[in-house]
């Protein structure tokens, strides 16, 4: 008699409880597609006001002291602004908005054959990238088939690396670690029929820079400078961070979709691992705020500080890829993560207004702190990750 109240009791907590469970679930759920929906519908007139800000033949920067700045195509940033526009239509379908897209990348396309720096990952293939695979229109493949050829000329066979920036008076081969980025470029063409080398070179790179950036606590240095006679190490040194040894926010952010991206590509455990163990120094350090933004340093010498939200959009958009390739455990902690940096960056915290912010839909993101460089300002890739994350959580979680 009691087993059977026992069990009965038992059936109907079970009964109460499933579609409560199912609800919140789904209450969830509907709570992301209306906020992923607001703000891409958001985006669609925020954006037009950015148009209107800059001029036909150059590509948004920032909006600081009430001011747009824009910047020439050769300036490493260029691609994010049409990349947003195609993540845009590719939610919305607005035809004014592809309009925009496509007269800047016919602007932009001179940029295949940019060897000033490694940046022509970032300028060309999230633009580009973007663009074909929304459109499968082959021109903008050929646009990244030759990119990556040009991109491989800074392949430094002594160091294993692909150089970022050209010599200086302190630098003599400096590798960054937001050189990660640049290799989706380079796997890609070498996936869709380009040159094999391309693979190898990117593959290559991303094992330097897994031995020698990281730290054993799994954080990265900014910039590993190297000697190209010897091939050894002469420094390891900070850029934009607060310290050498200091954890900036967005190199930690580059390296986390950076190896995240080369999972994908290659399924070598090794670049999971990797992926994984960075997730956990982020999201597990005790100056992570409560509302997943981190500071524009994890070390930064005062705190509070300035918040960084390129490096929150950017955490969010490589969380919510890696949660696809592990367990439901790790995959609920990674997407709960890129939740709440999502809602945060889609409230009045950091999302500008209609009209205001230069037409930018983030505020708050760092350039480089201690040069006083782009600080709580806009910028174009705090955009670009956060559109992705949104198409992403879409297309995965939803
Ligand atoms: N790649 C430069 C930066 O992240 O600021």
């Amino acid at each position: 008699m009691r087993r059977t109240f026992g069990n009965m009791t038992k059936a109907a907590l079970l009964l109460l409880l499933f579609p409560l469970y199912t609800q919140a679930q789904l209450a969830s759920k509907k709570q992301m597609q209306q906020l992923i929906d607001e703000n891409m519908r958001f985006a669609v007139k925020q954006y037009q006001v950015l148009k209107d800000s800059t001029p036909a033949d150059k590509m948004p920067r920032t909006f600081q002291r009430g001011r747009s700045l824009s910047s020439g195509t050769d300036w490493w940033c260029s691609g994010f602004y049409p990349g947003s526009l195609w993540y845009i239509y590719e939610y919305t379908k607005d035809a004014g908005v592809r309009a925009e897209a496509e007269r800047r990348l016919s602007i932009q396309e001179k940029e295949k054959r940019y060897t000033g720096n490694h940046d022509i990952g970032f300028m060309i293939f999230c633009s580009f990238g973007t663009a074909y695979r929304i459109t499968g229109d082959k021109k903008y493949k050929d646009v990244i088939d030759t990119a990556a050829i040009y991109q491989i000329t800074r392949y430094r066979p002594a160091i294993h690396a692909i150089q970022s920036w050209n010599k200086s008076k302190n630098l003599n081969c400096p590798v960054i670690i937001d050189n990660m980025m640049n290799l989706e470029q380079l796997m890609w063409a070498a996936q869709n029929g380009g040159n094999p080398k391309f693979r190898e070179i990117a593959v290559t790179h991303a094992n330097t820079t897994l031995k020698n950036h990281y730290r054993p606590d799994h954080s990265t240095f900014h910039i590993v400078d190297y000697d190209l006679n010897t091939g050894g190490i002469i420094k390891k040194v900070n850029g934009q961070g607060a310290h050498d040894t200091s954890a900036w926010s967005r190199g930690q952010a580059w390296g986390l979709y950076g190896f995240t991206m080369m999972y994908r590509f290659t399924k070598d455990k090794i670049y999971l691992q990797q992926a994984q163990d960075i997730a956990s120094f982020l999201l597990h350090h005790p100056n992570l705020p409560a509302d997943k933004i981190p500071y524009w340093d994890y070390n930064a010498p005062k705190m509070p500080t300035s918040r960084d939200a390129s490096a929150g959009a950017i955490m969010a958009s490589a969380l919510l890829e890696l949660g696809q390739y592990v367990n439901k455990k790790d995959r609920k902690e990674y997407v709960d993560a890129a939740t709440v940096m999502l809602q945060s960056l889609s409230s009045d915290a950091y999302r500008a207004k209609l009209g205001e912010n230069g037409g930018f839909l983030l505020k708050y993101s760092v350039g480089s702190f201690l040069s006083n460089s782009e600080v709580d300002v806009p910028l174009t890739y705090a955009d670009y990750y956060f559109l992705e994350a949104l198409a992403r959580y879409k297309k995965w979680y939803l």
